[in-house]
């Protein structure tokens, strides 16, 4: 049992909605197993009142937050600083209070890496990769994969232009980068080449729905991966598993982003496996 008193240390997370985030039991549990005089709370925020609720952070003593959808990039003109990837990602799910100085990180971007190493222990470098997705999660995929030295890289989304302006947003990368429509039929040829191939819409996420009309592309040594971990399985991946790829869902990501974000907050690192093993 959590003992709050005064000298407890105030985490939260800003999200609407809110009630589904699996961050606060997740960190609370963590504190009491190290003894940690913290407490992390949900915070369903008004997105009419962001504004008022990031300035609440260093009107307090609030030690930081994370930020959900939709408001990560929303949070950004009310930092006094950006930690470098968020402002090239342009997206802070991280806040800390330093010493009433609000700085905005994204963990998003190496906990993606982080899940990928540990779970598949495999180099990213030389890679060609393709990204499901144009969105804020697809972005920081998009950097991560980048970061890491990928070979190439290919993104699909359902609207081309947001497709096309990801693209244009990671030009300063220096290798090929191809856009496409989901439905684009020429896409089939860069799924079934690809070494990695990575979901990163929400279809999947309500329905029992995949984002591409045909899986029939998808080879043994490929590997898939979906960042949607709630079903556990989505139609995506259960059918790459069928055609004997090496799958992975959403959870590595989240309890990537998580061990970064832990350590921001309390300055103590905690090892992947272990924060991994409380996610169930
Ligand atoms: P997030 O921050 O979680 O990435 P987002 O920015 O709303 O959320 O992005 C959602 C992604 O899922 C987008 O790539 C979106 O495609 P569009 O850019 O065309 O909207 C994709 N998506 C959502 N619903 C979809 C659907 N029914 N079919 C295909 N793609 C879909």
């Amino acid at each position: 049992m959590h003992r709050i008193k005064g000298t407890t240390q105030v985490v939260g997370i800003f999200g609407n909605p809110i009630h589904h985030t699996a961050s606060p039991k997740l960190h609370n549990s963590l504190y009491s197993k190290l003894n940690l005089d913290f407490v992390y709370i949900p915070l369903l925020v008004d997105p009419s009142q962001i504004e008022t609720a990031v300035l609440s952070i260093k009107a307090t003593t609030m030690r930081g937050v994370n930020v959900t959808v939709p408001f990560k990039e929303a949070v950004i003109p009310f930092l006094d600083d950006l930690h470098p990837l968020a402002e090239q990602v342009g997206a802070v799910n991280t806040i800390i209070n330093s010493s009433g100085r609000l700085i905005g990180y994204n963990t998003d971007v190496e906990g993606f890496c982080m899940g990928v190493f540990e779970e598949w222990s495999l180099s990213l470098n030389g890679l060609s990769c393709v990204v499901l997705g144009a969105g804020g999660a697809a972005k920081a995929i998009c950097y991560g994969l980048l970061k890491e030295g990928i070979g190439s890289l290919s993104i699909a989304n359902r609207s081309l232009a947001r497709a096309e302006s990801l693209g244009s947003s990671l030009s300063s990368f220096s290798i090929p980068i191809q856009t496409y429509d989901l439905e684009d039929s020429s896409l089939i040829e860069e799924l079934s080449s690809a070494d990695i191939i990575i979901n990163a819409t929400s279809v999947g996420l309500k329905e029992n729905d995949c984002p591409l009309q045909s899986m029939s592309w998808v080879r043994p040594e490929q590997y898939v991966c979906d960042i949607i971990y709630e079903p556990c399985e989505t139609q995506f991946l259960s059918l790459a598993k069928d055609k004997g790829a090496k799958i992975m869902n959403g959870i590595p990501m989240l309890a990537g982003q998580a061990c970064l974000a832990f350590s921001y907050f309390t300055g103590k690192n905690i090892p992947y496996t272990i924060l991994k093993k409380e996610l169930g």
